[in-house]
């Protein structure tokens, strides 16, 4: 492979590739704004420009200054074998210092009250390549305040003009809502006339932003950045699989960001997914268990909620009747593979069901007819895990009587309705209404026992309602749309009085007086996946298959810290 050396560091490299993407891949620092790996490149910025040296074949190999000697932009210039890179020469830190005084003259500084302070590339750069001090004594140019769309604000006098967010609405969505405006110090990005920047992406700008100029609607002032911890995570609420952050401070989540996967999401994540979340703290959230004594809804604990299920469903089977457990496709596999064997271990020819499978419309593909390489789907099914969760069933299924039959939510239903199942345990945990009517009438003279985050009419009925935990309160794996199995870990613990599926489902294994998973008496996803493996052949890929996220690195500030 040819080798290039930057500021002393002899990097290897595919020939093709620019000086700053080998930079970012061997992790030498070059400061960089209008340059991101989804874009075009423009080099407009000029903050990441270098000195660039290489050998003249016709003069002995000897290293001589690349282009007469002017500074190169790192972003755009191919790499060469044996060329010589400084970012940290006098003239390379002298264009930096430059490029930040006039990036700060229009600058309003205000840091202070700005969403951005804390994860801002200008901030950043002030303190690692900047002056420190200002210069300028004219008066600065004011720029307007625009509300771009439904997710957006631009405050326009904090923006560098690297056009990231231009060449994003172009290039990925296709929407094009967004252009540069004037000339000068009186550039500005605007919409264009009665045109809002409305795509199933926009959300993406604010995090393409590398200034504090385009703020998302949802964060705006929610709060500092600095007190945020970020736990890595899987898309829970569509069959993406996207992989996020979620940011949240004691206990709530603030907002999600994408995380980068090349195999899945890439650099996005659609709104949806971004915005999607605010059922884990509607006020309405289920947070207790709930048994009915005489008809009545009272409040129990969850041994009572368990042992009153086990109850139920075998009052059902010495009934004569059958029973049947729905696993919601927007649980963990774990979790569906705890609760089946708890159902089975209650009635072992109990029905193993999926439950529905939301879908809207048609996938979505960005950009639209695009570069495959840089394809990002928006999916049309609405679940987490309906491959994880039938994968488990099915597998499951193949023990016992059950033949490897795996019912669906409709047969299920309509079995229901010929009064054939005389006990139900139904899971829900979907982020929105999810039940019908056909469903609730069909339970008529049936035991009910449900599991679920949000009431509804199904919760109302329940002979046995206990509050689950939504995805952002566990652990476990989902299986997207392309059958990648990603681990994901609790951001946040359980809202007080629900108990994730798992747990509950290790409760009703308990209750059913069925020998633990590897003697669990905690929910551990890690540890039930070594079980799965272990105990079902055909669920092997639960320990081989798993992709688990990256540790973040954590980041020191090299400041002195002044104690006040
Ligand atoms: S608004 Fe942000 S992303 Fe768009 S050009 Fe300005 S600085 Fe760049
Ligand atoms: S990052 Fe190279 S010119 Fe902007």
């Amino acid at each position: 492979m040819p080798l290039l050396t930057i500021d002393g560091k002899v990097c290897s490299f595919t020939p093709g590739q620019t000086i700053m993407q080998i930079a970012n891949q061997e992790g030498v620092v070059v400061p960089q704004y209008c340059y991101h790996d989804g874009l075009s490149i423009v080099a407009s910025c000029r903050i990441c420009l270098a000195e660039v040296w290489l050998p003249n074949a016709r003069n002995n190999n000897k290293l001589e200054p690349f282009m007469g000697g002017k500074l190169m932009p790192t972003c755009q210039t191919t790499a060469a074998e044996g060329m010589v890179v400084y970012t940290d020469s006098p003239k390379s830190v002298a264009n930096q210092k430059a490029v930040m005084e006039y990036l700060l003259i229009n600058h309003p500084l205000d840091c202070a009250v700005c969403d951005q302070a804390g994860e801002c590339s200008l901030q950043d750069y002030s303190y690692e390549y900047g002056r420190g001090k200002s210069r300028f004594e004219e008066s600065k140019i004011k720029q307007p305040k625009k509300d771009l769309g439904p997710t957006m604000l631009l405050y326009s006098d904090r923006c560098i003009m690297c056009t990231r967010c231009v060449r994003f609405t172009r290039e990925v969505t296709g929407t094009s809502e967004l252009l540069v405006t004037g000339r000068g110090n009186r550039e500005e990005i605007d919409v264009f006339p009665g045109k809002a920047l409305d795509n199933e992406l926009s959300g993406n700008v604010a995090d393409l932003c590398p200034v504090g100029a385009l703020l998302d609607k949802d964060f705006l002032f929610a709060q500092r950045v600095w007190f945020l911890k970020e736990t890595p995570s899987i898309d829970g609420i569509t069959a993406s699989g996207d992989n996020i952050t979620i940011h949240h401070n004691d206990g709530k989540v603030y907002r999600i960001k994408p995380r980068i996967n090349m195999s899945v999401n890439k650099w996005w994540i659609s709104d949806e997914v971004r915005y999607g979340w605010k059922f884990i703290h509607r006020a309405d959230r289920l947070g207790s268990m709930v048994r009915k004594q005489f008809g009545m809804a009272v409040e129990t604990d969850v041994q009572r909620a368990c042992s009153d299920t086990v109850a139920g469903l075998r009052k059902a089977v010495a009934a004569g009747k059958k029973t049947a457990v729905i696993i919601s496709p927007m649980l963990p596999s774990e979790e569906a593979y705890l609760l089946a064997k708890a159902a089975m271990a209650i009635d072992p020819d109990t029905f193993l069901a999926v439950g529905p499978i939301p879908v809207n419309g048609v996938d979505h593909h960005y950009p639209p007819g695009g570069d495959e390489r840089k394809r990002f789907t928006v999916h049309a099914e609405k679940c987490p895990n309906s491959r994880g969760v039938r994968r488990v069933l099915e597998a499951l299924s193949k023990t016992g009587s059950h033949n490897g039959y795996v019912a669906s939510f409709e047969q299920v239903t309509s079995q229901l309705r010929s009064a054939e199942i005389g006990g139900v345990l139904v899971t829900g945990n979907y982020p929105s209404e999810w039940i019908n009517a056909d469903f609730i009438a069909a339970l008529e003279g049936t035991f009910v026992a449900v599991i679920d985050t949000l009431p509804s009419a199904l919760t109302a009925r329940a002979d046995v309602l206990m509050a689950g935990a939504t995805f952002a309160e566990k652990a476990g794996t989902f299986t997207n749309a392309k059958g990648m199995i990603q681990a994901f870990e609790a951001a946040i613990a359980v809202k007080d009085g629900a108990i994730a599926e798992g747990q509950l489902a290790i409760g009703l294994l308990d209750a059913a007086g069925a020998a633990l998973p590897a003697n669990l008496g905690l929910y551990n996803a890690a540890m039930i996946r070594q079980h799965m493996a272990a105990n079902v052949p055909e669920l092997g890929a639960f320990v081989s298959e798993v992709h688990t996220p990256t540790a973040a690195v954590a980041q020191e500030a090299d400041m002195e810290i002044v104690e006040i």
